[in-house]
């Protein structure tokens, strides 16, 4: 039984054998609400748990609950605010990080299901695919708010990296879960296609 549930069910005990006045009552009641209010955070904290997390090539160790989203450990726990909350629910893909090596949306992973595997964000990117990558932004000039385009940058480098040579329905497989509102996808779809012509991939 949870704890929450122990509480109402002395309450409804101390109710039935007391049949207390409405304000003793009423009292009662504001006391369990202050004692549910504890006991929900003592419920919280109960199911904390110690995770280890490689990101970036670095290992960390983390106090939170398994189902923390990866995107709340990096931006919150790690600072690692390169990597961009949009929609929350895996339809935006601004929160997209490479997990051993794959694009993930980082909003819809519970930091239990991490597990071994590396994480890798915008902010620890590198090697030849990414350094391609990077010049190919600026030499279409990509970006235009930017607030979109960490996540761009991970789906494009993750793309590459797997497909050296994508044509152009690959570029929409890939790409197309990354909304942009400033409509850049066509200088996205250059810089992509100008890497492509490098064969920068591995
Ligand atoms: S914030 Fe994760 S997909 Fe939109
Ligand atoms: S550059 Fe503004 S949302 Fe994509």
């Amino acid at each position: 039984m949870s704890l929450l549930s122990h509480h109402l069910n002395n309450y409804k005990e101390f109710l039935n054998k007391n049949a207390p006045p409405f304000g003793v009552a009423h009292f009662f009641c504001l006391t369990l609400e202050m004692n549910c209010v504890k006991t929900i955070e003592m419920e919280f904290s109960a199911g904390d748990d110690m995770f280890k997390l490689r990101v970036n090539g670095k290992e960390h160790e983390l106090d939170v609950a398994p189902d923390t989203p990866l995107l709340w450990v990096l931006r919150d726990h790690l600072q690692l605010t390169g990597t961009k909350y949009g929609c929350g629910i895996g339809q935006c893909g601004a929160c997209t990080v490479h997990v051993d090596g794959k694009a993930m949306r980082a909003c819809q992973m519970p930091i239990a299901s991490v597990g071994k595997q590396s994480v890798t964000t915008i902010e620890g990117l590198q090697g030849a695919v990414a350094e391609a990558v990077f010049a190919a932004w600026v030499a279409e000039q990509v970006p235009q708010c930017g607030y979109c385009q960490p996540g761009q940058v991970m789906s494009a480098s993750a793309l590459l990296t797997q497909n050296p040579h994508p044509d152009d329905n690959a570029i929409t497989a890939a790409m197309e879960g990354n909304l942009c509102r400033c409509g850049t996808y066509q200088r996205i779809r250059r810089a992509i296609q100008r890497v492509a012509r490098q064969g920068k991939g591995v």
